[in-house]
C-alpha cells in the first residue's frame, strides 16, 4: 500500500487526539469507561497504519508481526491472569520494559548511523544520549519498584549515610560521561554512561519503602513517558513523540497530586531517598488492649445510626468484598441510615483502586468522597466502618513524629463516634506501623475476612 505522506500524519494526528480525549474521559468514574474506549481507538488506527508505512510494510513486516505476536503470547497469559491487587507491579515491570526499549533504540539507532556512515549530528547525539539514560533510570528503577511491591525484594528502605552525595555523583558522573560521548562519539563513552545510569535506577529507588511506594509508581510511570518520547525523537516518530509526552506529563501531574496527598516534597521524591528509614520498624503493641465486637452488636449500631461512613482499603480489594459491601449499603439505606464512602489517595496499591472496586459494584459515585470533601464530616458520624483499610487511617499520621507516615493526611475515622474496623488479625498495614486507632477507647475490632464479615453483617441485617 503507497499512501500518501500527508494521510501518515493526519492519521497520527487522529491517533493523538484520541489519546488527549481518552485521557480526559478517564479524569472522572463517569467518563472513564468513553476515555477508555477512545484511547483503544486511537492506538487501533496508530498501530494500523504504522503497519502501513512503507519503512514497515516493505521491509520489516514480517519482523514487527513476530514481535506482536511473541508480545500477545507472553502479555494476555498475564493480563487475564494477574489479580486486581498485584497490578501495581505488573505496571511497574512493564514500564521497565519501555526503559529497556529506549536504551536498545538508542544505542541500536546510532550504531545503525555509524555503520551507514552518516553524518551523525549533535543533536542526534543528544537524543540518544537523554533517551538511552531516561530510558536505563527507568529501566532499573522499575525492576526494582517491581521487586518491591511483589514481595520479590523486602519492601523496607535501604538508605545509608552518603546517600544523596553517592546520588549526586552518579548523577553528575552519568552527565559527564554523556557529554564526552557527544563530543568524541565514542560508544565507550556512551555503554559506560548507560551502565552509570543504570546503577542510578537502582539507587533512587531503593531508599523508597512504607507508605511512599505510590509515589514512586507514578513517578516512574512519568519516566516510561518521557523515554518513550526520546525514543520517537530518535525514530523521527511523531506520535511517538508526543504519547510519550502524554504519558509523561500525566505521570509527573499525577505524582504531584500524590505528593501532595502524602505531605511529601515533589523534589525529593524526583531525588530519591525519602520514605523514612524506620519504616520497617513496626511499633509493637506494648500494654494496650483492644476491645473485639460481634457481627450482632455491630449490626444493631449500624442499623440505629443516622449516618455511616465506609473507609474502604487494601483488604476489600483483596477480599474482593465490594459486592459484599454493595449488598450492606443497599441494606443499610433501606433502613433509612445516610452512608458515605471515603475514599483515601493511596488507600489500596494503585491510584484509584477503591473508585475502581466500588464502581465494578455498582456504588453509586455521589456517595463516593474524596479525603477533602469528607473528612470534616467524621465528627458528625454515628459509625465509621473500616473495611480493610490500615495506614490511611492511621492517627499516628498526624501525632506521631516518629512514625514513617507521619504528616501523611489521614481520614480521621477516629473523631466518629463508634468505629468498627474490619481486618484478620494486628497485623499492620503496608507501611508497617502499629495503627493507634485499632486502641481507642471508641473502636472495636472485628476481625476476619472483609468479604465473609460483610455478608455476615449484611445476612443480620436482612433478618
Ligand atoms: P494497608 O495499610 O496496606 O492495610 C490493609 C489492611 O487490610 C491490613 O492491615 C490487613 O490486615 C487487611 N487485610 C488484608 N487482607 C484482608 C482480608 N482478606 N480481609 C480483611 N482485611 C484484610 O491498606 P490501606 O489502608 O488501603 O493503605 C494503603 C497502603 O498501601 C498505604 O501505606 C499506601 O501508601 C500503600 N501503597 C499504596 C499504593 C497506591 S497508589 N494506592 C501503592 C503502593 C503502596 P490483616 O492482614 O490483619 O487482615
Amino acid at each position: 500500500m503507497n499512501l500518501h505522506p500527508d494521510l501518515f500524519a493526519l492519521a497520527y494526528l487522529i491517533a493523538s487526539v484520541c489519546f488527549i480525549l481518552g485521557l480526559k474521559g478517564l479524569s472522572s468514574p463517569a467518563t472513564a469507561r468513553r476515555g477508555n474506549q477512545m484511547a483503544i481507538a486511537g492506538m487501533v488506527l496508530a498501530v494500523g497504519v504504522t503497519l502501513a508505512h512503507p519503512t514497515v510494510a516493505f521491509a520489516n513486516l514480517a519482523w514487527v508481526l513476530g514481535g506482536l505476536a511473541l508480545g500477545a503470547i507472553i502479555g494476555v497469559p498475564v493480563a487475564l491472569k494477574v489479580r486486581m491487587t498485584a497490578m501495581p507491579e505488573l505496571v511497574a515491570i512493564l514500564h521497565s520494559f519501555v526503559g529497556l526499549a529506549a536504551v536498545l533504540v538508542g544505542i541500536g539507532t546510532f550504531q545503525l548511523h555509524r555503520a551507514h556512515g552518516d553524518a551523525i549530528g549533535t543533536v542526534q547525539t543528544i537524543e540518544v544520549f537523554v533517551g538511552v539514560f531516561i530510558g536505563a533510570i527507568t529501566f532499573t528503577g522499575s525492576v526494582v519498584a517491581f521487586g518491591k511491591l511483589s514481595g520479590r525484594l523486602g519492601s523496607a528502605p535501604v538508605v545509608f549515610s552518603g546517600q544523596h552525595a553517592l546520588n549526586l555523583a552518579l548523577a553528575v558522573l552519568m552527565i559527564g560521561l554523556g557529554v564526552a560521548f557527544s563530543v568524541t562519539l565514542n560508544t565507550a563513552w556512551l555503554y559506560a554512561m548507560t551502565a552509570v545510569a543504570l546503577i542510578l535506577g537502582i539507587t533512587l529507588i531503593i531508599p523508597i519503602g512504607g507508605a511512599d511506594m505510590p509515589v514512586i509508581v507514578s513517578m516512574l510511570n512519568s519516566y516510561s513517558g518521557w523515554a518513550a518520547s526520546a525514543t520517537g525523537f530518535m525514530l523521527n516518530n511523531n506520535l511517538l513523540i508526543v504519547t510519550g509526552a502524554l504519558v509523561g506529563s500525566s505521570g509527573a501531574i499525577l505524582s504531584y497530586i500524590m505528593c501532595r496527598a502524602m505531605n511529601r516534597s515533589f523534589l525529593h521524591v524526583i531525588l530519591g531517598g525519602f520514605g523514612g528509614d524506620e519504616a520497617a520498624a513496626a511499633a509493637t503493641a506494648t500494654g494496650k488492649t483492644t476491645k473485639a465486637a460481634a457481627v450482632e452488636d455491630a449490626v444493631f449500631m449500624l442499623a440505629n445510626a443516622a449516618k455511616v461512613i465506609i473507609v474502604p482499603g487494601y483488604g476489600m480489594a483483596v477480599a474482593q468484598a465490594q459486592h459484599a459491601v454493595r449488598d450492606l449499603t443497599d441494606l443499610l439505606q433501606g433502613k433509612g441510615v445516610d452512608v458515605r464512602f471515603a475514599i483515601h489517595p493511596v488507600a489500596g496499591r494503585m491510584p484509584g483502586h477503591m473508585n475502581v472496586l466500588l464502581a465494578e459494584a455498582d456504588i453509586p459515585y455521589d456517595i463516593v468522597y474524596e479525603l477533602d470533601e469528607i473528612n470534616n464530616e467524621f465528627p458528625g458520624t454515628d459509625v465509621c466502618l473500616v473495611i480493610g483499610a490500615n495506614d490511611v487511617v492511621n492517627p499516628a499520621a498526624k501525632t506521631d513524629k516518629t512514625s514513617p507516615i507521619y504528616g501523611m493526611p489521614i481520614l480521621d475515622a477516629s473523631k466518629a463516634r463508634l468505629v468498627y474496623c474490619v481486618k484478620r488479625s494486628m497485623k499492620p498495614g503496608y507501611a508497617g506501623v502499629e495503627n493507634e486507632l485499632y486502641y481507642a477507647d471508641n473502636c472495636m475490632m472485628i476481625f476476619g475476612d472483609a468479604k465473609a464479615v460483610c455478608e455476615r453483617l449484611a445476612g443480620a441485617l436482612r433478618d
